[in-house]
Order: structure tokens, then sequence, then C-alpha cells
């Protein structure tokens, strides 16, 4: 492509962001829909974060993402807030206008598209989640959002488990349980889908979160992890004969919510996924 003086800059910023993938995605809908723009990485230590968004603002950086560890310190950076940020108390995603800077938060509203995207209907159905970090948070918005009528929550740590309650039990009838394989193994019992937030399943070698031979057959199953493609929980549901869904559409769907943010104009999903599937698989 051809960078002149009026070439639009976008960018991500994060700490580490070497292994971030949005310069690729971005870069290609940018391409796929021939718009004059790039999309840069910024590596910003912790420390440097007020500075960096300052400069973002003075450079006149049309937009840019928020990864880990700023989602939460750039939602007090920005002059505005989306309810969605606002409520999720994070920002990925950065729009400037003039100098004046947006947070939104793109990732409740990607993990629902992904989901609508494969069929899934979340309307009066009862969600059982396990974990409660800050993708738990997105998650868990997203499915009171989408309409279940319980969202049961297992974590590890049971005190932050309750925390994240107290914020989400305020959209919805949310219940949160210690990770104990006879709690779990009842609560399997009466649930329409599963969605997996933690970490575990990412490294070889992972042991199970819980007994998956308990996977009920035919509900469906969610690992927001997208590399391995399928962890070892999505195997287990997939051999019950359960529909599996990992998280390769909750990324591009929140790049996607992004992009049609910044450009108004609606994102090349199925470009942004392939160039993802060529790199990752
Ligand atoms: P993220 O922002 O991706 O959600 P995080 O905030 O570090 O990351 O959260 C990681 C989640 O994975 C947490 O729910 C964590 O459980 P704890 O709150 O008990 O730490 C969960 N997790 C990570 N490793 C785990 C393991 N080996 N077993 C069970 N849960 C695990």
């Amino acid at each position: 492509m051809k960078i002149t003086g009026r070439t639009a800059v976008y960018g991500i910023i994060g700490y580490p962001v070497k292994h971030s993938l949005s310069p690729l995605m971005q870069t290609s809908a940018f391409q796929e829909l021939g718009l004059d723009a790039v999309y840069v990485p910024f590596e910003v230590p912790p420390e440097n974060l007020e500075d960096a968004v300052k400069g973002l603002r003075a450079l006149s950086v049309r937009g840019f993402n928020v990864t880990v560890p700023h989602k939460e310190k750039v939602a007090q950076l920005v002059d505005y807030l989306t309810e969605d940020a606002e409520i999720l108390g994070a920002v990925n995603t950065v729009k400037n206008e003039g100098g004046e800077l947006t947070g939104y938060n793109t990732d409740a509203e990607g993990f629902l598209r992904s989901l609508i995207e494969e069929g899934v209907e979340l309307e009066g159905k009862r969600a059982l989640m396990f974990g409660a970090g800050g993708a738990a948070r997105a998650v868990g918005y997203a499915l009171l959002k989408g309409g279940v009528k319980f969202l049961n929550i297992v974590n590890r740590s049971f005190s932050k488990a309750k925390k994240m309650a107290e914020i989400l039990g305020r959209r919805g009838n949310v219940l949160v349980y210690p990770l104990k394989e006879g709690t779990v193994e009842a609560l399997l019992k009466d649930a329409d889908i599963i969605v997996n937030t933690t970490s575990v399943g990412m490294k070889e070698g992972d042991p199970q979160l819980f007994d998956y031979s308990k996977i009920p057959s035919g509900i469906t199953v969610v690992d927001i992890i997208y590399n391995p493609p399928q962890t070892p929980l999505l195997k287990a549901a997939k051999e019950k004969g359960c529909k599996t869904i990992n998280g390769l559409g909750m990324l591009v769907h929140q790049g996607a919510v992004a992009f049609e943010i910044w450009t108004g104009k609606k994102a090349p999903v199925e470009k942004m996924k392939k160039v993802l599937e060529e790199e990752l698989y």
C-alpha cells in the first residue's frame, strides 16, 4: 500500500504486545476495504501508560485497541466511556475524535456475535461459566445481556468469583460456586451452555478443569481459548455430540466491532478470520 500524509494511523497498546494478532487482523481489514489506514503495535510499560495515551491524543492517532495489562487503567484516562465499558470497568477500544477520547469495550459484543454466528440461542437458557478473571467478566456480562435465565459461575478462587458476582448480579440471576468435583457435577446436569474463560487447556498437559466425562451430551460448549483450536474440553464435548465453539470467533468479532466503531463500515469478518487461521493453524 501507499502511505501518504493523509494515511490514518491506528494501533494497539499493551505490555507485552509482541504476540498480539490485532495488527495482522486490522491491517488485513483496512486493505480488504481499500482504506487509507495503517495499524501498528505500541509496547507501553505500565509506568508510561499515561504519557502514551496523551501522546496518542497529541499525535491524532485515530483509534487504538488496549490489551493486557492496561484495560482497566485506560478506562480512567479517556474522556468518555460507553455503558459497556463503564459497567465492565475496562476499555479495549478507543476512538479519537478531534482530541476527545471515547473508551469502548467490544469484548462482550464480540463474544455475543460469535455465538450468534454459530446459531446459539441464549434467551431463557442456563449457563455455566468457569473463571472469574477479566475475560470472564466480559463473557458473563454478555451471557446476561444475551438473555440467559441463570448464570452459574465456578472459580478456583471463590473470593474472586464472589467479587465478580457482585457486579454481574445486578444484571440477572448469578450464583457462584467453588471449583469442586461434586459441585460441578451437579451444576453440569442442568446446564444448557458451558463456557470456559480460564486459561486451563491452553498448554499441553494441562489438567482437566473438571471431569470432562460428565459433560451432558448435546449441549453447547464454548472455550474462549483459540490456540490450540480444540482444547481437551472441546474435544471431550465434541465426542459427547455437543456443539463446540472456540475463541477465534470472539477474537475476530471484538476486532470487527472495533473496526466498525472507527470506520463506520461493516468489517470484512471472513477475511479477518481467514488471516488469523492462516497465521495460527
Ligand atoms: P483473563 O484476563 O484472561 O481472564 P485472569 O484474570 O488471569 O485472565 O484469569 C484467569 C482465570 O483462569 C481465573 O479465573 C483463574 O482462576 P483463579 O481466580 O482461581 O486464579 C483461572 N485459572 C487459571 N489457572 C487455573 C487452574 N490451573 N485451575 C483453575 N482455574 C485456573
